[in-house]
This record gives structure tokens, sequence and C-alpha cells, in this order.
């Protein structure tokens, strides 16, 4: 049987199916959508010849009926559903491409932050396991937290769980100091720094108070470039990598959802930056942009959820609350649990692309760990003007 979360996922893409191809009752679907869905999907998948799927794909745009095109968008749905290995591994889009990982990982050292739970937790593990020396951050290692107990248990010299709040420039400094001294050789450096740590919250603009904005702003974005700023003496010195988890909502804005899309766009323009400025000294920059794995992680759950509904229906200004309305507000809110519910509940993609960004001789600049929805958005969102996109999409 399928998780829950992956149910929700597939419901989604059974409705984009439905769209894409027209079908009576879904929202009106064009000829010239499924064209492009498809050339989308064909160039991305880095296929050198014309495949079945991809003639499933075309071939509802030449047909007339609504119950041929009813088999073939299942049919496109079950396509959608299955595991984007390519994508899911952020293959670039030329054709051929594939990831070569490198096997020398010796006695590196990397940092992640936000090793509490999720992919920072899930990360840890995996990079330890890989033969890295590890430094897991923990915002929780002080009140014996239990991704920091299970971390612990490990009892490896290799894996080590530091107290680290990425916001307390105190807290990085002391953290700095313990990675300096546990190098073998501090003038060789540390490899990498992987910037995980993340807080997400929700709400249209008029309902999301300042306090929100910059608590949000405060952990993803300046957390992040306090903490790259902390470690690059270290990084230079190796010549190595950092590694930021940004999202594809650092790359395509999403109703509801500014509190967040601001700081990972902000976490993807310092990157970029950052990234020009590093190349010429040796130091490689990636950005990981995970699609939606909430079902999977601690980011939110329908506690959290309602915790945050009530504190911002309190807060409201009057104004907004009586012209908005009681019953506007509870649907967002619902439609938020739904959300929570979704997504891929495998991280091994997320967790592929950062130990390529550690490892590879190539690292890429951009990694995509997203199943073909929200892949194929993405580069609607991004790439098409967006009269089209907001009316595919959005309204
Ligand atoms: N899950 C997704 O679908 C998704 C999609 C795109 C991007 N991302 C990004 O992926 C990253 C990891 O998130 P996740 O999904 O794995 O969620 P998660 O399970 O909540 O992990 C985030 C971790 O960051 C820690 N943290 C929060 N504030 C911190 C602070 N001030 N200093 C240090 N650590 C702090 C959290 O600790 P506590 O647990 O103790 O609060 C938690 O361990 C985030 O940057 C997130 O924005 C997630």
């Amino acid at each position: 049987m399928r998780p829950r979360g992956e149910d929700a996922a597939f419901a989604e893409r059974l409705w984009t199916s439905l769209y894409f191809w027209g079908i009576p009752g879904s929202r009106p679907g064009s000829p010239a959508g499924g064209l492009l869905s498809s050339a989308v999907w064909w160039l991305s998948s880095g296929r050198g010849v014309v495949s079945v799927p991809w003639w499933l794909r075309v071939l509802p745009s030449a047909c007339p009926g609504p119950r041929p095109r009813a088999s073939l968008a299942f049919a496109h749905c079950f396509l959608l559903s299955r595991r984007p290995e390519p994508l899911g591994r952020g293959a670039p889009l030329l054709p051929g491409s594939r990831r070569t990982f490198s096997n020398e990982v010796g006695s590196k050292a990397v940092l992640v932050t936000g090793c509490d739970s999720g992919f920072g937790f899930s990360l840890a593990k995996h990079l330890h396991s890989k033969g890295f020396l590890v430094f897991a951050g923990c915002l929780m290692k002080d009140q014996g937290g239990d991704g920091v107990k299970e971390l612990d248990g490990l009892k490896s010299d290799r894996l080590r769980t530091i107290q680290l709040n990425v916001c307390k420039g105190e807290e990085v400094e002391r953290v700095v100091e313990v990675v300096r001294s546990s190098l073998e050789d501090p003038e060789k450096g540390m490899w990498g720094l992987v910037n995980n740590a993340g807080i997400s919250t929700f709400g249209e603009v008029e309902f999301t108070s300042m306090e929100t904005y910059k608590e949000v702003a405060e952990v993803n974005l300046w957390g992040t470039v306090q903490m790259t700023k902390a470690f690059l003496p270290l990084i230079r010195r190796a010549r190595g990598r950092i590694v930021n988890i940004s999202s594809m909502l650092g790359r395509m804005a999403n109703p509801a959802r500014s509190p967040y899309c601001i700081t990972k766009f902000g976490v993807e323009a310092f990157s970029d930056c950052l990234r020009y400025e590093m190349y010429p000294l040796g130091v490689k920059v990636s950005v990981v942009e995970p699609g939606n794995f909430i079902a999977a992680t601690s980011l939110y759950n329908p506690e959290r959820i309602q915790a945050i509904a009530d504190k911002m229906w309190d807060e409201l200004p009057e104004v907004v609350r009586k012209d908005y309305g009681r019953k506007y507000f509870d649907e967002k809110i619902a439609r938020m649990q739904a959300y929570c519910n979704s997504g891929s509940t495998d991280i091994s993609p997320v967790v592929s692309a950062v130990t390529h960004a550690l490892t590879s001789r190539s690292p890429y600049t951009r990694y995509h760990p997203m199943d073909y929805y929200w892949w194929l958005r993405m580069q609607i969102m991004t790439h098409l003007p967006g009269a089209l996109s907001d009316r595919i999409y959005i309204h």
C-alpha cells in the first residue's frame, strides 16, 4: 500500500493530467499545453529516441473526444507518478548526462546544520556512512532532543553532535572553534558546510505579521549567511564545498507562502553571488531545491499548522478579519492541513543530491530533487511568461 502522503501526491498528479488533457469537469486544458508538457518532459528525460511515454503525452492533443483523452490522461498520470530517477538525481537537461560520485572521501570533515530531524538528520547519518567526519549541528542538543540521542547512540568518533542555533552568533563562533580544534590540520581547513537548518510558515500577506516575516528570515536566510561567513576561512583553505538547502519555493513563488518564499529566494541570490566570488578561490557552491517532502520531515504537522492558524487569527487586524471573514480563513487553513499530508515520503533524492554536491569533482550549480509534477510546474513557472503560467497554476 502506498503511504498516505503519496496517495495525496498521486491524486494531485491525476488532477494535473486531467487538467492538461482538458477532461470535462477539470479546468479547460489545451492541446498546446499537452504538447508543451510533452516536449519539456522529453527534453529533460535525457532520452535519445522518441519513446512510448512521449507518444502517450503527444497523442491526446490530437484526440478530439473525452474518452480517449481520459484513458491517456490516466496513462500520463501513472508515468508522472513513477519515481523520476533522472530528475530526482538532478540530472541536467542535456541528454546522456550521468551523475558521477567520487569515492575519495578520506578524512574530509563536513558540518550539517539542523540535524535534529528531517533531511539534516538523514544527511548526518548518510555522510557518516560514506566515511566523512561529520559535525552535526543540532538545535536541541542541550535539551537532549530525540534526534541528538539517536545520532549520539551511533557512538562513532566520526559523528559528533554539537549544540547549534544558527541565529545565535556566540553559538556559531563556538562551533567554529570546536571544529577548528578537532581538525587534524586546521591549516588545511574543512571540506564542506551544508546549510540545512530551516523553518517554515504560511499565510497570505495580509495575514502575516512583520514579526513572522522576520522570524523565518532569521533562521532560513540570515542563519545561512551567518554560518557561511563564519566557516568560509576554513572552507577556503580546503578549497571545499558549500551546499545551501533552498527549495522549489526559492525558484517559484506560491500564494500564501510569502514568508517562506522570500527567504528561499534570498538563499538563492546569496548562493549565486557567493558562487561567483568563490570560483577563483576554488570553492564550489551548490544549491539544492527540494520539491514537496512535507510528509517525510518535521517542517509541518497538523498540530503546528493549527497552532500557527490560531495565533494568526488572534493577531489579525480587525479590518482584515472583517474583510476576509472566518470562512475564507478556515478554508485556507484546511488547504494547508491537506498539503501537509502530501509529498514524497522518500527523501533519498535529497540526500543523494547533497552527497553529489559534496563529493563530485564537478558538482552541479542547482539540484532539483522533486517529482515530475513539481519539476514541470517549476519549469513552466520560471520559463514561460507570467500571464501563461499564472493561468495554468495560480488562477
Ligand atoms: N520538507 C520539505 O518538503 C522541504 C522542501 C524544500 C525545502 N526544505 C528545506 O529543507 C531544510 C530542512 O527541512 P526539513 O524538511 O528536513 O524540516 P525539519 O525536519 O523541520 O528540519 C529542520 C531542522 O532545522 C532545525 N532548526 C530550526 N531552527 C533552527 C535554528 N535556529 N538553528 C539550527 N537549527 C534549526 C530544526 O530543529 P527542530 O526540529 O528542533 O525545530 C530541524 O531539525 C529546510 O531548510 C527546509 O526549508 C524542505
